[in-house]
């Protein structure tokens, strides 16, 4: 799947280069295949625009390509290494023994029947060991008893060198008879009526039913009845399972058409009075069923083939046979004729479709790309704000943190100097709720360290504290300190002081209140 030529090229000189390296170079050829000779006769000429050579380094412009104008033609050495021919990788028969298979972006193009189709194909183009790319989107998973995985990321595989098993779907029945043969009759121990029914209905199917087979849609054999020998034979060349080549050579053309008639219609297709000759001369007259199977559990499609024996073998004149054989297979040639004339209609219709279904997802793709990029570029361009967010964040941060290591500094020296100050103050909120006191005021009004947020008319006091709420006010309102001598009970005569302790208009407005014992001044 080569398309315009690009890959094949970037391969040859890679292998190019590699080649000058060495002194004694293998002989390299690299088929370059495709369905699309359009593609194809670009590819031959090996002339590009330029502009597809921007990701290329100029020392391998230099080397491998003849720049004219706007044109780049790969050069000859190169182009030497290179054999285009048309080719369906599906449809035509398979290269065999290379090195590397490049398939790159066309399994993505695949249904899974196709698919499943063509990786065998691909192993079978390979030696044992050969190399097999695709593209970046594509993978072999699930063919892991074919290809091995060398590189995943870059999607380089291997071929298994074990031959390849057949693929047969899962069947849900059981498909061997309980009865070997003739030589040991009882495997099981028949001791229920069902059980016995079983083996009666398996011995009458060995013994008296018409030879048969079950075969895929692709016509590959899944499964014979017992006597299907007599009817198939061994052909010369690879091994097959399809059952239309394994027919006796008289049957086979009437096999065929029946088969196609059968899987397309998906219905039930009869051959009478076919003349097949036995090996021993004789002549047989088979009369070929063929029938979609609903098998419960069957993956894919399944059908069976009956090969009805209409009457014992007979003897006939050689002549009479032949003659006979060549009408048989004239009139069944222009039958398939006239099959396969309607076929390739309905094939080139099917393909016509399937290129405009191609056409327009592919643009589908390449405008989701685009929008992809879009919001890729809008990604990165928020990821960008963001981080610088986040840097302005950290300095923000940092300066909080040292302004808050300040705080507790100055909260401790303020301790420090309150505790070591022998005058008895409190820091009040203008209802008088205590905010902080010296020690020496814990001892005029028998504070606790827990008495912090509680009000001072709460505690026993030497003196009327009536004049300090009438005064708050003023001394906020005014930011000037007052001072007053208060007489209590039992003669203590105390000096008090009050400051506003924050500056006019605060949200936390406080007030310093500091009390001289006159008694103790003496
Ligand atoms: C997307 S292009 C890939 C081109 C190239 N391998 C790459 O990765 O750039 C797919 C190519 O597969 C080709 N193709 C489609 N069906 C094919 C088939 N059955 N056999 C061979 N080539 C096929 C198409 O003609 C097209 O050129």
């Amino acid at each position: 799947a080569c398309s315009t030529g690009e890959e094949v090229y970037s391969l040859a000189i890679l292998l190019r280069e590699h080649m000058l390296t060495l002194a004694d170079p293998p002989r390299v050829q690299i088929f370059a295949t495709d369905i699309d000779e359009r593609s194809l006769t670009v590819a031959r000429t090996g002339l590009y625009p330029k502009t597809y050579l921007s990701a290329v380094s100029p020392e391998r412009i230099a080397q491998h390509f003849v720049v004219e104008g706007d044109s780049a033609v790969v050069a000859k050495a190169v182009r030497d290494l290179c054999t285009f021919a048309p080719h369906s990788v599906l449809r035509d028969p398979p290269f065999s023994r290379l090195d590397l298979v490049s398939c790159r972006n066309l399994l993505i193009y695949l249904g899974v029947e196709a698919q499943q189709q063509l990786m065998p194909v691909l192993h079978y183009a390979l030696r044992p060991r050969g190399y097999l790319f695709i593209g970046m989107a594509e993978n072999v998973t699930r063919f892991e008893d074919l290809f091995e995985t060398i590189d995943k990321r870059n999607r380089i595989f291997q071929a298994r060198d074990a031959i390849p098993p057949a693929r047969l779907p899962p069947m849900s029945g059981q498909d061997t008879p309980i009865f070997a043969g003739a030589g040991q009759p009882y495997r099981r121990n028949v001791t229920t009526h069902t059980a016995l029914r079983h083996t009666v209905e398996t011995l009458m199917l060995a013994e008296f039913t018409p030879p048969h087979a079950v075969v895929t849609r692709t016509g590959e054999a899944v499964h014979y009845s017992s006597r299907i020998g007599d009817h198939l034979e061994v052909v010369p060349g690879q091994p097959t399972r399809e059952l239309a080549a394994m027919a006796r050579k008289g049957l086979r053309l009437d096999l065929r058409t029946a088969l196609r008639e059968a899987i397309e219609g998906n219905t039930r297709v009869v051959r009478d009075s076919i003349s097949v000759e036995l090996p021993d001369g004789r002549l047989q007259t088979i009369s070929l069923v063929v029938k979609p199977l609903n098998t419960a559990g069957a993956t894919e499609p399944l059908f069976l083939v009956v090969f009805n024996e209409a009457a014992a073998p007979v003897v006939k004149e050689r002549q009479a046979l032949e003659a006979n054989e060549r009408d048989t297979a004239f009139q069944g040639l222009e039958r398939e004729l006239s099959m396969t004339r309607e076929r390739l209609q309905g094939v080139i219709e099917e393909y016509e479709t399937s290129l405009e279904e191609l056409k327009s997802s592919n643009e589908e793709l390449y405008s989701v790309n685009e929008e992809m990029q879009a919001a890729n570029e809008e990604l990165e361009a928020s990821k960008e704000e963001t981080q610088s967010l986040n840097e302005e964040l950290q300095t923000v941060n940092a300066e909080l943190t040292s302004k808050i290591e300040a705080i507790d500094q100055m909260s401790d020296d303020q301790s420090t100097l309150f505790e070591g100050m022998n005058v008895a103050s409190v820091l009040l909120t203008p209802d008088l709720h205590i905010r902080m006191f010296t020690a020496a005021a814990a001892q005029i009004f028998g504070l606790q360290p827990g008495d912090v947020g509680r009000s001072l008319r709460n505690f026993s006091t030497p003196i009327p504290l009536t004049w300090l709420l009438d005064e708050i006010p003023t001394v906020l309102a005014a930011s000037r300190p007052s001072e007053r001598t208060i007489e209590g009970e039992n003669g203590a005569r105390y000096r008090v002081r009050l400051m506003a302790s924050s500056r006019k208009g605060s949200r936390m407005p406080g007030i310093v209140a500091n009390f001289t014992n006159l008694l103790e001044q003496g």
